[in-house]
């Protein structure tokens, strides 16, 4: 079996030798490392790794030796929101928003989502698949090394079904880590505008069965928002999820507190995900739960709009996650480098702390904790190594660096 060896790593990070769920309150701001490390892999996963002065015997005629003297690595970036299958961009609607438009106003006027879904609607398959394949190569190239996609630009049941299948397709050409989120209820179509109710019974009696069957996706997700959809709508899907045995992963929060993170935690979401505006009551409705929170500070930092307050939901005890939202609308990039800086400069969190939620709670809020999300023997051989470094603090720091030198995938370089 194909072994490769790492040696004289300058910091090997996020070294947990037990496998963890996810880190919570104080705990996020402690990142285990080792200074200068090797690290061991065969085949697809990790099998070993420690300090120099403790390297094992190796036979050195099976086993290919890489000196990475002055450079760090990580496991890769777990990003667990995205919404990167998607048709062309919305370059007009950018230049719309400089010129003062809100999301809201723009999404008002026919743009935003529904802009998504007709661009979705009149391209193929194929043509899908290709684009969203240039999106995945350019975020392996970033480091990540396990993304969640979401449909939810289809919003029909063809166009919806064909977004599922390309991300199964997706699965199958590339060994990053891929999790499907059926997001029907993004947006209510043009054609049910005056009658939103029969849209969501359209997405529960018919497309949610048919896409059990095929086992497209693996969460469901809603749009839980003041103008989208009602804490109501938000419990009607859930339910429905869990009898197809979908987990939800919702939007909540993004612009308004309207009860979607209680209907959330009653159903065990995994991840409540946004979170720009959370209440006290809200806060509070998440502790001692499994559900993870996550913000997305790319998707803050375009819209100009607050920032999930971190601070004080670790303050409270609460884990975080931290994922792109990657999409053409409030977050065209995925580039988790960028998340964990704007996180670190924004929300004030340590570079400890913005580690840790991207890469094991990131990790937990697909399910994927037991695979990725840190370096554990047994874990998927699934990291980066980065250019010289000072220290890992360097990733936020230089925040527009480009400072991954390669990522592997599956013990592969990618
Ligand atoms: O997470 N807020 C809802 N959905 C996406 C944006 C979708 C779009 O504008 O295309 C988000 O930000
Ligand atoms: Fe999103």
């Amino acid at each position: 079996m194909r072994k490769l060896l790492f040696t004289n790593i300058k910091e090997l990070v996020q070294v947990r030798e037990k496998g963890i769920s996810f880190v919570a309150g104080a705990k996020m701001d402690v990142l285990p490392t080792i200074q200068d490390a090797y690290l061991l892999t065969e085949g697809d996963y990790i099998v070993d790794f420690g300090r120099m002065a403790d390297i094992p015997k190796i036979d050195f005629s099976s086993t290919h030796v890489e000196d990475v003297t002055g450079k760090m690595i990580f496991p890769a970036w777990c990003d667990s929101h995205t919404h990167l299958v998607y048709a062309g961009h919305r370059e007009g609607e950018f230049v719309d928003k400089i010129k003062g438009l809100s999301y809201e106003e723009i999404a008002k006027r026919g743009g935003g989502i529904l802009n998504s879904a007709k661009k979705l609607a009149a391209t193929t398959e194929e043509e899908l698949l290709r684009e969203s394949s240039v999106r995945i190569e350019e975020i392996i190239a970033q480091g990540t090394g396990a993304v969640e996609i979401k449909s939810g630009y289809g919003l029909s049941i063809d166009a919806e079904l064909k977004m599922l299948r390309v991300i199964r397709r997706l699965k199958g050409y590339f060994d990053i880590q891929i999790k499907a989120t059926f997001l029907g209820a993004h947006a209510v179509p043009e054609k049910y505008k005056n009658n939103k109710q029969a849209y969501l019974q359209l997405l529960v009696e018919e497309l949610m069965p048919m896409i059990a069957e095929e086992k497209l996706a693996d969460y469901v997700d809603i749009f839980c928002e003041s103008g989208y959809f009602s804490a109501k709508d938000t419990e009607y899907i859930l339910k429905a999820g869990k009898y197809h045995g979908l987990a939800p992963k919702i939007h909540v929060n993004q612009f308004t507190s309207i009860g979607g993170v209680q209907v959330g935690v009653k159903y065990d979401a995994l991840s409540v995900d946004h979170l720009e505006v959370m209440t006290d009551e809200d806060i509070d409705a998440l502790k001692g739960t499994k559900t993870m929170p996550v913000a997305l500070p790319g998707c803050s930092f375009f819209l100009g709009i607050p920032y999930t307050p971190a601070r004080t939901m670790i303050q409270a005890g609460l884990p975080l996650a931290l994922a792109s939202d990657f999409n053409p609308g409030s977050t065209p990039t995925g580039n988790m480098n960028f998340v964990v800086a704007t996180a670190c400069i924004k929300m004030k969190m340590t570079p400890e702390e913005a580690i840790n939620a991207a890469t094991i709670n990131g990790a937990y809020a697909m399910g994927l904790e037991k695979q990725v999300g840190s370096i554990t023997k047994g874990k998927l051989a699934n990291f980066f190594i980065t250019k010289p470094l000072h220290s890992y603090a360097s990733i936020p720091y230089f925040f527009a660096s480009n400072l991954i030198e390669k990522t592997y995938l599956r013990g592969f370089t990618v």
